[in-house]
């Protein structure tokens, strides 16, 4: 593309379709929504029954929605849940791996109770989805994959040593998945979220002295509100951002600054 013929029409997703996993609830609504606000339809798979209020957003901004209840770690289910996307809106075009889970305990007690099923929700089902979601891709000639990745692909944690593993290893992977996908024209890259007040937050926000260490340590001087994560989301969505891949896009209000 030349200069002369850039516009603001390269953020537009118009006719594009997205998955956006666990787009049901916190993060990942707010995803569906910036997603449908530039154009997109969605396809929400979820654990939980539909409670109509991603679909209200969805339709409210004149966008299509289709729903699937899904828990992702079950065998198949991320190759049914592509097939289902491509068979209802004709396409897979974006997907965005948001489902996630975060279960904290002292190391001595983290056991593999704790570790088998994160490492089933936060790395294995975002790489099965991709995998086959990726073959669509290759065969359309473009696609956008946006892993959700975390501080803690980058920091220490206490109490999560099986949350900082997955979120590293989405990062890894991440990489590895652009380096080969490249070339086909699929763009593979990561939005790092910093603290934002959601259902995974809700034990660490519910003790005041983390609230606070917390909110002293951000730059921004407040916790994120999920709409700080919308405008990120359009852009790695969009052909705006055609030649970013494998990068890893922290928004965290400066946390990691400091
Ligand atoms: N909230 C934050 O501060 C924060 C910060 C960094 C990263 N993240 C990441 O953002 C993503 C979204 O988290 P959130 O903050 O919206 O929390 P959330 O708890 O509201 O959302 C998590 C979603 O994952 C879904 N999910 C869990 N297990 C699943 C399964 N087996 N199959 C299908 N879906 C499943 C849940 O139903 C839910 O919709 C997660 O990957 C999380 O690790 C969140």
């Amino acid at each position: 593309m030349k200069i002369t013929e850039f516009g603001l029409d390269v953020f537009s997703l118009a006719g594009r379709n997205a998955i956006v996993t666990g787009g049901n609830t916190g993060l990942g609504q707010a995803f569906s929504l910036a997603l449908a606000q530039a154009g997109a339809n969605l396809f929400v798979p979820s654990l939980t029954p539909e409670d109509g209020t991603t679909r209200a957003l969805i339709e409210g901004v004149g966008r299509r929605m289709e729903f699937m209840e899904a828990d992702l770690t079950m065998s198949g289910m991320p190759e049914r849940v592509i097939n289902e996307c491509v068979a209802r809106l004709g396409s897979v075009d974006i997907l965005v791996n948001s489902a996630g889970i975060c279960l904290l305990d002292e190391v001595a007690d983290f056991d593999r109770d704790k570790w088998d099923p994160m490492v089933a929700v936060n790395l294995t089902a975002a790489f099965e989805l991709s995998h086959h979601a990726s073959k669509h891709m290759r065969r359309q000639g473009h696609g956008k994959i946006i892993n959700i990745a975390s501080l803690f692909s980058f920091l220490g944690g206490q109490w999560s040593p099986a949350y900082a593993a997955t979120k590293a290893g989405i990062v890894g992977f991440t990489k590895a998945y652009c380096d080969e996908l490249g070339q086909y024209n699929i763009q593979v890259n990561a939005i790092a979220p910093g603290y934002f007040a959601t259902a995974i937050t809700e034990t660490t926000r519910s003790n005041p002295e983390a609230d606070q260490r917390i909110t002293q340590h951000i730059p921004a001087d407040r916790w994120g509100d999920p709409a700080d994560l919308m405008g990120a989301t359009v852009f790695l969505a969009s052909p705006a951002s055609n030649y970013v891949n494998g990068h890893v896009l922290v928004v965290d209000g400066g946390y990691l600054v400091r």
